[in-house]
């Protein structure tokens, strides 16, 4: 039997990087998956190798020979979807079975020749990979909502921060930082507060928070969405393993982000998002106008989140002070934990907690 491979190193002391590696990934996208090529992923420390195999069907397998540890992303995709070794020619199907051994004469089959592998679908326009090699998926990628729903317009993008998959969801889903960090492009002012009520919900596997009362924001962003102000209804998400969800509703507007994370490393996080909106007037013209300026709030989020990283380490870890307006964070971390340990006690009935913040 091929041995599985170790997932990265123990997590330094003082660290807080969960990692749940029992959870569907997004690896790459549909279109980055050629035939021909494979592609080199690193999901949770462990380097792949993906390819499209027979019938174009997905494969990731460790990118590793079994025969003498060389990347199989140096390799080719045969005509039958075989990944085929740059070195020495061996050939392996997408569940990383041997097919076959050059110039090999009359010897039987060995299980030892084959590769490791890792379950793989594809589903909506994304290769998903499961966290752990060698083993049966025990649910389903998540789905995204609304990517094809009537009515609405749905623009992807792929971004990378430096930083773990908790302090990148709480980022996400913070809301104290936007009148900083963001001011002037999403909130407008630091100093024109107004006061919201907050209900914050959470389940065995999710957390969610509604804020109730919250006038539109006046930075660019809302101003576009929405030319005209009101009240707007907002529920910011986070649902194991990795999804984050930020949701806006204003009269006939409605505005739903939604991005899955992928943790290359304790410290590297992909974010293969969808951005799903339907307004009173057509989307589509919009969107030019609004990704720069979406992109550009992501830059100003990336940069702090690795100047985050870089002190945590300078540091030699993390040491967190949390007051209740950090809504999110906290739970998303214990969320994380408790995946991580395998200690998820389902709940039907959310625990519901209310207090106020000056947003
Ligand atoms: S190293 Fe892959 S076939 Fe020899
Ligand atoms: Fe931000």
């Amino acid at each position: 039997m091929p041995t599985e491979p170790k997932l990265v190193p123990p997590r330094a002391k003082g660290s807080s990087v969960a990692r749940v590696s029992a959870a569907w990934y997004v690896a790459c996208t549909s279109r980055e998956l050629g035939r021909r090529v494979p592609v080199a992923r690193t999901i949770l420390g462990q380097p792949i190798a993906l390819f499209r195999g027979e019938g174009g069907a997905p494969g990731a397998l460790l990118d590793r020979c079994p025969h003498r540890n060389v990347p199989l992303t140096l390799g080719r995709v045969t005509d039958r979807g075989a990944l085929e070794c740059g070195y020495h020619g061996w050939r392996f199907d997408r569940g990383g079975r041997c097919l076959e051994v050059p110039a090999l004469c009359g010897v039987a089959e060995a299980s030892a020749r084959d590769a490791v592998s890792f379950a793989c679908v594809e589903q909506d326009g994304y290769v998903w990979v499961w966290g752990e090699p060698g083993v049966a998926p025990s649910a389903q990628p998540f789905r995204f909502p609304l990517l094809s729903a009537e009515g609405y317009t749905s623009v992807r993008q792929h971004v990378v921060a430096d930083a773990s998959v908790h302090a990148v969801a709480e980022n996400a889903l913070d809301v104290p930082h936007t009148a900083f960090l963001h001011a002037g492009l999403f909130r407008s002012d630091a100093r024109a507060r107004n006061r919201v009520e907050v209900v914050v919900r959470r389940w065995h596997d999710r957390v969610e928070a509604e804020y109730v009362g919250e006038p539109r924001p006046e930075g660019l962003v809302g101003r576009l969405l929405s030319p005209k102000a009101g009240v707007v209804e907002h529920w910011d998400r986070f649902l194991l393993p990795s999804i984050v969800q930020v949701e806006y509703k204003l009269d006939a507007a409605h505005v739903f982000v939604c991005a899955a994370m992928t943790p290359e490393s304790d410290y590297r996080t992909h974010l293969y998002a969808v951005v799903s909106f339907k307004l009173p007037i057509p989307g589509w013209p919009l969107v030019p106008l609004l990704k720069p300026i979406a992109l550009a709030i992501f830059s100003q989020d990336a940069r702090v989140l690795r100047r985050q990283t870089d002190n945590i380490h300078r540091f030699g870890g993390e040491s967190y002070v949390s007051t209740e307006i950090d809504v999110l964070g906290p739970h998303i971390l214990r969320l994380l934990r408790a995946a991580e340990q395998g200690k998820l006690e389902p709940s039907d009935a959310p625990k519901e907690r209310r207090f106020h913040m000056d947003v």
